[in-house]
């Protein structure tokens, strides 16, 4: 057996935490041969309810589940951590503004930006859930000056499963058919799910679907299915979004599947034009631990103007709270 590894979870008592701590610890991120301590930070006034969630992980007997660290204290939640989900987040109250939401989610995230910074193993791999996702990770990484910026990611990939599959229903096929689907920018409805590489039975799916229902259905669809969540469920999506931590977070670990690619948020090294330094979400391949943004993809007028209102949107976010960027 190898030899645990640590994963910190924040946000551990909420309602994504509670599907996804369970899948951790049953192997489903990082392989059924891979031991993990989970190690959960939530606020104060929720380590009751987090003792509780504790107490069920142990009633699994989860034969990779090699220890549960529990605190409010973000040092202790990253000691050593070589990955960490940043779920939670503050939710947006009545009468805020996005500039309010911005700010107060900018005070939590660039404290544990700075926490990784200090205790967290130099390799840790930082997935960030908790929204403004793509934001909140950009604030965490400039917080985190001695961890290469690469390692800060935002996720998409709740996005991107979406996005494979109300095409797989549109064209009667299913996930399995879906190859090369690529969502970029922000997570967010700016978001542009981008159809142009994507291929259905290795046929290319734009040339495949109707240029109005792409444009007037699809992509809305995709853009806007958090909120059909909410107002059909009452509550924000909770499993399907932890199944994308999960999913995002063993494609980076465990590699991606030859001939596929998945979406991330990540910095931004100017690829495709995009500013450098945002968090972006770009298509990705995964290999050895590590991630490269897939290369040399045609961008036509029609995807260029999509590409650009998300990086504007942003910029927007980023300049919102560059008071607080060191
Ligand atoms: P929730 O409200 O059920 O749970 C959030 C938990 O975070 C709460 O238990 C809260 O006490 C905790 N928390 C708040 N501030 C904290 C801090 N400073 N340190 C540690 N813990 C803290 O929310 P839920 O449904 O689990 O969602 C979490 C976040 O994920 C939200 O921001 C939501 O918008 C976002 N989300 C992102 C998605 C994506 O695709 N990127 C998809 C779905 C949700």
């Amino acid at each position: 057996m190898k030899a645990p590894v640590r994963v910190a979870v924040t946000g551990a008592a909420g309602q994504i935490s509670y599907s996804l701590l369970f899948r951790i610890a049953s192997g489903d991120m990082l392989g059924k041969d891979q031991p993990v301590i989970l190690q959960l930070l939530e606020i104060t006034p929720a380590l009751e309810a987090l003792k509780g969630v504790a107490m069920e992980l142990d009633d699994c007997a989860f034969p990779l589940l090699a220890g549960i660290v529990q605190s409010d204290d973000a040092k202790v939640a990253f000691k050593d951590a070589d990955y960490a989900l940043l779920v939670g987040a503050r939710p947006r109250g009545p009468g805020m503004e996005r500039k309010d939401l911005l700010e107060a989610n900018a005070a939590i995230f660039s404290a544990q930006g700075k926490a990784i910074n200090e205790v967290a193993s130099r390799d840790i791999k930082v997935l960030v859930v908790g929204n403004p996702a793509n934001t909140n990770a950009l604030i965490a990484q400039r917080n985190a000056p001695d961890i290469d910026p690469r390692q800060f990611t935002a996720m998409t990939r709740l996005d991107h499963n979406r996005a494979m599959a109300q095409l797989a229903e549109k064209l009667g096929k299913t996930v399995n058919d879906v190859k090369k689907m690529t969502i970029w920018g922000n997570h967010s409805s700016t978001q542009y799910p981008d159809l142009h590489h994507c291929e259905v039975d290795g046929k290319n799916a734009a040339e495949q679907v109707d240029q109005g229902w792409y444009a007037d259905e699809y992509i809305p669809t995709v853009q806007q299915r958090g909120a059909a969540i909410i107002k059909a469920r009452g509550a924000s999506s909770a499993a399907s979004a932890a199944n994308a931590a999960i999913d995002h977070m063993r494609s980076w670990a465990l590699g991606t599947d030859e001939g596929d690619w998945v979406s991330m948020g990540i910095y931004s090294d100017g690829s495709y034009g995009i500013q450098e330094g945002l968090i972006y979400s770009f298509p990705c391949v995964c290999k050895n631990g590590d991630w490269e943004i897939v290369q040399g993809l045609e961008v036509n007028d029609f995807s260029r103007e999509r590409m650009t209102a998300t990086e504007t949107e942003l910029a927007e976010e980023r300049d919102a709270v560059k008071h607080l960027l060191p």
